[in-house]
């Protein structure tokens, strides 16, 4: 959500600004923005829509200077438009920005009564003006920000540059995160790792409430009450930071087929090399004295945590609460000894999620995170910290962390089930050897892919589409729906298939593809019937089976896609594959932007 990258070296910035945004721009891509300091002189450039017209317009209007900051947007205060578009300038100061200024409404107040009047509707605007106005009245550019900072509330990533001042950038982060880069000669400030990759694997994260002073030759770091701070220095592996689509159309596409090999390296990790038991890091979890789960995250890792409550409780005996972010962090529920809360999170930087964290911290037992970054906030502020290992997801709609999540909580609730001794060892066994066969099924699953396209190729026409399941396969039902409609807009809903008599069934006609999911596992007769209702209405039945649900399902059904056969424990995981196929595939044939789907963005770090 917003990407900010800088740059003080011994090259033209603009360059290194643009390609830096181009990896940024999952976060944001509803404007963008850099502005340089040239013989002292700072001057900027703007553009609405994607990075690419701001790049033609630096075709026309070349901006030179060997020190920068740059911006991608994710409106949140006034449309996206060039006047709204970062960096915002008052006076000698240009500020980027991520994240809300919850006071800017009373800090305007103030500055107007000075007669200071802002030309956009930002509240990053009020951020510039009262940092320009301290320097208009006499305070250095370190003392002015220092000066701004203690005024504002709310949550915010931010990056300075100053008219005049060719050898300095200054850093804020305060609820989004903040990422300094270690050059020869130059240094750089990015929102995280994966902007600084072609620059430096050297970084230092801000931590919260941190700023810091920078120039080419030196980084000084102030904690929140102004002391100054030692900041861990870390290698990053550059995999980690590579962003390229490997012959594919889209990352999404990209990071669909990345499933077999991302999910084998977490049951790798988790199953050691052996495969036969589970090997939590950082000396373990001790469920003995956990009596109970909260689980919260937002989007489809709350799905995950959806699905998961199917397995700890199945599994494990173990009740569990899962709630979205949002609501949970202002329903202010009560949090008990004996309560393990767990949040799952692809960033590990949804302020939502973070927020219910941290709500959390003096009341559960232990706080755990599922992540799939393990330097975000998050990780860092859990007791426990379970890498999903997908390596970096670049598309907006969330694919193998999903299934990876999925992995990882599955193997979380057999070791709660073995520990709680509610699981034979001939049972556990054979999971983890479902699990160890997982990738190489899921390999396979991957020949539906050319179904799916055809299938998508009529899903596309329509202007409904719903999704049922029952048990394990409902909160898959709701993460189906979810991808459809982000990346395609087209409108689908999703029920417990046992609920559509309840009311939605009132939707049914023709033009409406009903897909269902659902193996031939225990509850698949009562699932038939459910579809036997749709197509007594006229309903169109997509179902996604198994061979033997295939062969046990009555005549009627309009489409089908056959999966490999699995342990039905196991089938959240390999059914999550259709579901993003269908989406993805519906997507490219109605020509949306799949990896940049309109208004959203990756890493939501506002509430
Ligand atoms: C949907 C999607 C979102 C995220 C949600 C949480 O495809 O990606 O719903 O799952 O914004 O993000 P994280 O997992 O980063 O906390």
């Amino acid at each position: 959500m917003c990407g900010i990258i800088g740059y003080l070296g011994n090259h033209e910035a603009s360059p290194f600004l643009v390609e830096a945004l181009k990896r940024l721009e999952y976060r944001g891509y509803d404007s963008s923005g850099i502005a340089t300091i040239n013989n002292g002189v700072l001057d900027r450039r703007r553009a609405v829509g994607k990075l690419v017209n701001l790049s033609d317009v630096l075709v026309h209007a070349p901006l030179p200077g060997k020190s920068g900051i740059g911006h991608t947007r994710w409106a949140t205060h006034g449309e996206p438009s060039e006047v709204n578009a970062h960096p915002h300038r008052a006076g000698k100061v240009a500020v980027v920005h991520n994240g809300i200024i919850e006071n800017f409404r009373e800090l305007r107040a103030e500055l107007s009564q000075k007669g200071l009047v802002p030309v956009s509707e930002t509240d990053t605007e009020t951020v510039a003006m009262l940092t320009a106005l301290h320097i208009q009245e006499g305070l250095s550019p370190v003392d002015a920000v220092r000066k701004t900072l203690d005024r504002l509330e709310g949550a915010f990533a931010l990056l300075f540059l100053f008219d005049g001042e060719e050898d300095l950038m200054i850093a804020a982060r305060k609820g989004s995160p903040l990422a300094i880069g270690h050059g020869d000669g130059e240094n750089y400030v990015g929102s995280d790792a994966l902007a600084l990759g072609p620059l430096t694997d050297k970084i230092t994260y801000l931590e919260e409430g941190d700023w810091a002073v920078v120039t080419r030759h030196s980084i000084t770091i102030f904690d929140r009450e102004g002391n100054v701070a030692n900041r861990e220095m870390r290698r990053v592996s550059l995999d980690r930071t590579q962003v390229d689509k490997a012959g594919h159309k889209h990352f999404m596409a990209k990071e669909i087929a990345e499933q077999p090999q991302v999910i084998a390296e977490a049951v790798k990790h988790y199953l050691g090399q052996s495969g036969h038991s589970i090997t939590l890091p950082d000396g373990g979890l001790d469920f003995t004295g956990i009596d109970r789960l909260v689980m919260v995250a937002c989007g489809t890792a709350y799905y995950a945590c959806l699905t998961a409550k199917y397995w700890f409780e199945q599994l494990a005996r173990l009740p569990v609460e899962v709630d979205v972010a949002s609501e949970f962090r202002y329903r202010e529920p009560p949090v008990t000894e004996g309560t393990l809360a767990l949040f799952v999170s692809q960033s590990g930087e949804t302020a939502d999620t973070l927020a219910a964290l941290r709500y959390c911290r003096d009341k559960a037992e232990r706080i755990v995170s599922v992540v799939n970054v393990p330097e975000s906030s998050i990780a860092r502020e859990s007791d426990l910290a379970l890498p999903i290992l997908a390596g970096t997801e670049i598309g907006v709609a969330s694919t193998k962390a999903f299934s990876c999540q999925l992995t990882v909580l599955l193997i979380l609730a057999l070791e709660a089930a073995r520990q709680k001794g509610r699981i034979s060892e001939e049972r556990l066994e054979s999971l983890l050897s479902a699990l160890r066969g997982l990738p190489a099924t899921l390999g396979n699953a991957l020949e539906t892919d050319t179904m799916a396209e055809a299938l998508s190729l009529e899903l596309a026409e329509a202007q409904d589409i719903l999704f049922l399941g029952r048990g394990l396969m409902y909160p898959l039902a709701l993460e189906g729906a979810l991808k459809m409609k982000e990346i395609s807009y087209i409108h689908a809903e999703a029920y417990a298939s046992g609920e559509l008599k309840h009311g939605p069934i009132a939707l049914i006609d023709k033009h409406v593809p009903v897909v269902v999911m659902a193996p031939r596992d225990a509850l698949f007769e009562k699932t038939v019937s459910n579809m036997q209702e749709v197509m007594a209405r006229g309903g169109r039945v997509v179902l996604i089976s198994d061979h033997a649900g295939l062969e046990a399902a009555q005549d009627g059904i309009w489409r089908s896609i056959e999966m490999p056969m699995v342990d039905p424990v196991l089938t959240p995981i390999l059914y999550a594959l259709p579901a993003q196929l269908m989406a993805y595939h519906t997507a490219v044939a109605k020509g949306t932007d799949v990896d940049q789907p309109r208004n959203l963005a990756k890493s939501v770090t506002v509430e």
